[in-house]
């Protein structure tokens, strides 16, 4: 059966001080077992965070990752140094990357191959403007967003992909899918999986949600059937928060 998760995107916070500081924190928290748990720092805090987790059952997770094995990519981290730092998870198409760094689908497709050829385990988010909301366009955008990344994959590696749904117009601003937007449009993407690929498939895959996740609405959106966890940006950033959000379910 598939595994709930719940992940902490930290994006550009946190100095080595403030990561250790909370990593630490985390250490010392009591999270419930059944749920695995991963932090994305940012690539300067991966080693450091690899020392602080070692021996835990916290896993790391990294922001991004260049698509390309090696070479002359001046700035960009490649699968291998990641995974030499301890990471198993890799965020990508998450919707600031989309928006502020240009990335498309084309360029997420080869990047899910990368992260999958070197054993990261994608994090892949998909999601809707505010105007695709209004305009009902929302399942229809998701779908384009998954068929144009993740559908060439063979069935075998659809398997190691986490889904995380974040509609744009909930994240950083407070505003939060109801528990019922998150779960219809779970049901929905677990139905298009199904269809392309098969129910043992969809069912297997975790679907996240993300978008204002906090202590106090986590409980009601994780309590759906489909929501199988959450991708936790601010509230990532409190251990305490964190912790709550985690023993949400
Ligand atoms: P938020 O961010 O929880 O701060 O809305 C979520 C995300 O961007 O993954």
């Amino acid at each position: 059966m598939r595994k709930n998760i719940i992940a902490g995107n930290w994006k550009m916070n946190a100095d080595a001080q403030a990561a250790s500081t909370l990593i630490k924190n985390l250490n010392e928290a009591d999270l419930a077992e059944k749920t695995e748990v991963i932090i994305a720092p940012s690539y300067t805090n991966l080693a450091l965070a690899n020392e602080l987790l070692s021996g835990t059952s916290i896993r790391l997770s990294s922001q991004n990752m260049h698509q390309a094995d090696k070479g002359a990519f001046t700035g960009e981290v490649s699968a291998e140094m990641l995974k030499s730092v301890g990471v198993s998870y890799v965020i990508l198409g998450h919707s600031e990357r989309r928006a502020i760094f240009n990335e498309d689908a084309q360029l997420l497709k080869t990047k899910v191959d990368q992260a999958l050829e070197n054993e990261l385990k994608p994090i892949f988010c998909i999601g809707e403007e505010l105007k695709g909301r209004q305009d009902g366009k929302h399942f229809d955008i998701v779908e384009s967003q998954l068929s144009e990344s993740l559908f060439h994959l063979s069935a075998n590696a659809m398997r190691n992909i986490v889904i995380a749904y974040e509609p744009v117009w909930a994240i950083g601003t407070g505003e939060t899918a109801s528990p019922e937007q998150a779960q219809d449009m779970h049901v929905h993407i677990r139905q298009f999986i199904a269809d392309k690929y098969s129910v043992e498939i969809a069912d297997g895959i975790s679907i996240l949600y993300g978008g204002s996740v906090k202590p106090g609405n986590a409980k009601d959106i994780f309590a759906k059937a489909d929501v199988d966890g959450g991708l936790i940006g601010g509230a990532a950033l409190k251990a305490e928060d964190f912790t709550a959000i985690i023993n949400s379910f």
